[in-house]
């Protein structure tokens, strides 16, 4: 999911698409991209708006640089992050889909293989992930013995501080689900109304990601600016790459 305006990010997205901004040494959405790469995912619909679909061909092509399909559909006008999956209808053809926000950036040791096993996810599975400043986010609100009571979206007093990330399995029924959603009092459709729907089918499981794995917010200067760096030191350390599709897709035997 790579639409939204990036407002923001301003004056950084007001001629570049958030999505394609660097990190270190790759444009953003390389993050993303791999981590569904490393969780087996070999068919991608990537969602945009119009006017940016064409600098998301010229970077990505069809995929097949990297032993995946790419195809490209368009968000006419940014109506919320749930739109994706009901535009989307016909690439997810009732098969179940993993689903990821092109600004969300994950790095953690045998992550891939963790996110594999939800590839045949009943319901929804989201992951969660402690931060300092939950309110930015959607938020779990959990009961007594640890269950999921509720969903928040940016709450303004978060009843936890779990962090709701982009990165989402869903059963073969979301796109119907999503058709479903009503705009919220911002006008969006919002994938914390979707997971809530599955909430209320008690369909909705969740992961807490360990401390061992990051999720970088890239959605501040400060964030994207921390981003990067954290990518140079550990990549520079290591002399490895992170986020880099094409040793995800070697490594998955697909090039
Ligand atoms: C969106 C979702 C929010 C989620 C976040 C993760 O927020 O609405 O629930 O926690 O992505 O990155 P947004 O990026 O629209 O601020």
């Amino acid at each position: 999911m790579a639409g939204g305006s990036g407002t923001r990010l301003h004056p950084l997205t007001k001629s570049v698409n958030k999505h394609l901004l660097p990190i270190f040494d790759k444009p953003l959405i390389y993050y993303p991209l791999t981590t569904l790469i490393l969780a087996g995912i070999q068919e991608f619909a990537l969602v945009t708006s119009p006017i940016e679909v064409d600098n998301f061909r010229k970077l990505l092509g069809d995929g097949s640089q990297f032993g995946i399909e790419i195809r490209y559909v368009e968000q006419s006008k940014p109506a919320g992050i749930a739109q994706g999956l009901t535009l989307t209808k016909d690439f997810i053809s009732g098969e179940k889909v993993g689903f990821i926000l092109g600004d969300n950036l994950f790095h953690g040791i045998g992550l891939g293989r963790q996110l594999a096993e939800h590839q045949n996810v009943t319901g929804a599975h989201i992951f969660a992930y402690q931060v300092r400043n939950p309110e930015s986010y959607g938020v779990v609100e959990l009961g007594t013995s640890g269950e999921i009571i509720d969903l928040h979206e940016k709450p303004k007093s978060p009843p936890s501080d779990l962090a709701v990330t982009g990165l989402y399995f869903y059963d073969e029924e979301v796109s119907d689900l999503a058709a479903s959603l009503i705009p919220s009092a911002r006008g969006e459709l919002e994938i914390t109304d979707l997971n809530r729907m599955y909430l209320k089918k008690a369909s909705l499981e969740m992961t807490v990601l360990s401390k061992g794995t990051a999720w970088l917010d890239t959605g501040t200067f400060e964030g994207l600016h921390d981003a990067s760096s954290y990518i140079r030191i550990v990549e520079e350390r290591q002399n490895s790459k992170i986020g880099d599709p094409f040793e995800a897709a070697q490594n998955q035997g697909w090039i």
